[in-house]
């Protein structure tokens, strides 16, 4: 629209999301909360969410809704995330989510909301009995990190198909209204190593909070004997570990728990093996079952000591939406007014 449009600089801005439903597991952690932390050591503007209006395109019971929200929040700050540091907060304290939500799905086509693999997974055969929501879910998405114009998402490697319709979006925004760089586009992070941590049951499917067998994840709130165990009974192959990693293709379970050790130990793949190439796993899964123990249980252990005070919790997420609202009210102003909507978001005032 005007010159200084087409030359907005973005402010370097990290926003990511943890749905609350259920147990998280090793591979929310891995492959995303623990690099939240860990971008707590760089130049960023960090707002972590729990992203509960997604949870709710699915039935959630309320008093358990309740308290998977506090359970999530208890997990970012168990795993190191400092709310004086990070904004952290649930998502639908901020109206603003909801409402860029709803302005997306008149923006995003259903041409490409038909190709998300997520929702067909999701609703399985019975598609004409998902929710609306569902469906429309990778809009309040994109509603997310651009309602802070965030420029960078951590996140693990299933969510990168819709981090792509994000951008799209943010792209269609900026030509419809004729704003360029309106909104940024915002680039996933996928931690190579930890990217995709799949189910002990079976290598070829993702490590997941809603899988049926609870032995198929390590839940972040195990203590020190389940995770032994679940490591133990963890399914692999009879061959030893290979030296090189060329020998852990066709070898998903075998592959899975070396980069669940890669990834750790804070390793590659290759360094896994350089130690334990030629050993079989009865001598690898002991040494797995004690390094995710040293890792995993002190984070349990807060986690559990944290969601003893609730009201604590709640404090942490009222303040945390508080700064994320002023963050993102300048932001739909400026939506609602390139788009023509007056007074919107205003309430009346
Ligand atoms: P959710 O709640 O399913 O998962 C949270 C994060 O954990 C990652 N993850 C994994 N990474 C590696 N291996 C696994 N087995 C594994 N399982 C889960 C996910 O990739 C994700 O990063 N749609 C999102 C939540 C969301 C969001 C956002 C994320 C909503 N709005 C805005 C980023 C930005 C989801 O359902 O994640």
């Amino acid at each position: 629209m005007s010159a200084e449009n087409s030359t907005r600089t973005h402010t370097p801005r990290v926003f990511s999301g943890v749905q609350p439903t259920g147990n998280l597991t090793l591979g929310n952690y891995l492959g995303a909360v623990r690099n939240f932390v860990a971008l707590q050591e760089q130049d960023f503007e960090r707002l972590y969410c729990v992203v509960d209006l997604h949870a709710i395109t699915v039935a959630q019971d309320p008093a358990a809704l309740r308290t998977a929200i506090r359970e999530v929040a208890a997990a970012f700050i168990a795993s190191g995330l400092d709310p004086a540091k990070s904004i952290l907060f649930n998502q639908g304290r901020v109206t603003a989510h909801a409402e860029l939500g709803w302005i997306f799905s008149c923006v995003a086509r259903m041409g490409w909301l038909n190709r998300m693999t997520q929702f067909k997974e999701k609703a399985g055969k019975n598609k004409e009995n998902a929710s609306v929501g569902l469906y429309a879910y990778p809009n309040l998405m994109a509603a997310d990190i651009l309602a802070y114009r965030a420029t960078h998402v951590p996140v693990g490697e299933d969510q990168k198909q819709h981090l792509e319709l994000a951008r799209d979006i943010a792209q269609k925004f900026n030509n419809d209204f004729n704003v360029p760089d309106f909104f940024p586009q915002p680039e996933p992070l996928i931690q190579a190593e930890s990217a995709r941590i799949m189910s002990l049951r079976d290598g070829t499917k993702k490590m997941s909070k809603s899988d049926p067998s609870d032995m198929s994840r390590i839940n972040m709130t195990d203590d020190a004997d389940t995770v032994a165990s679940k490591i133990r009974k963890a399914k692999t192959d009879p061959e030893p570990l290979p030296s090189e990693t060329d020998g852990l293709a066709e070898r998903p379970e075998a592959d899975n728990l070396v980069g669940i050790f890669a990834a750790l130990s804070g390793g590659s793949k290759q360094d896994v093996l350089s130690e334990y190439g030629g050993q079989g796993f009865g001598a690898f899964k002991p040494a797995l079952a004690e390094l995710t123990v040293s890792k995993m249980a002190p984070i349990g252990d807060e986690m559990r000591r944290l969601t003893q005070d609730p009201e604590h919790i709640d404090a942490i997420l009222t303040d945390g939406a508080r700064r994320a609202a002023v963050l993102a009210r300048p932001i739909m102003d400026e939506v609602y007014d390139v788009m023509g909507l007056i007074g919107g978001g205003r309430n009346g005032a």
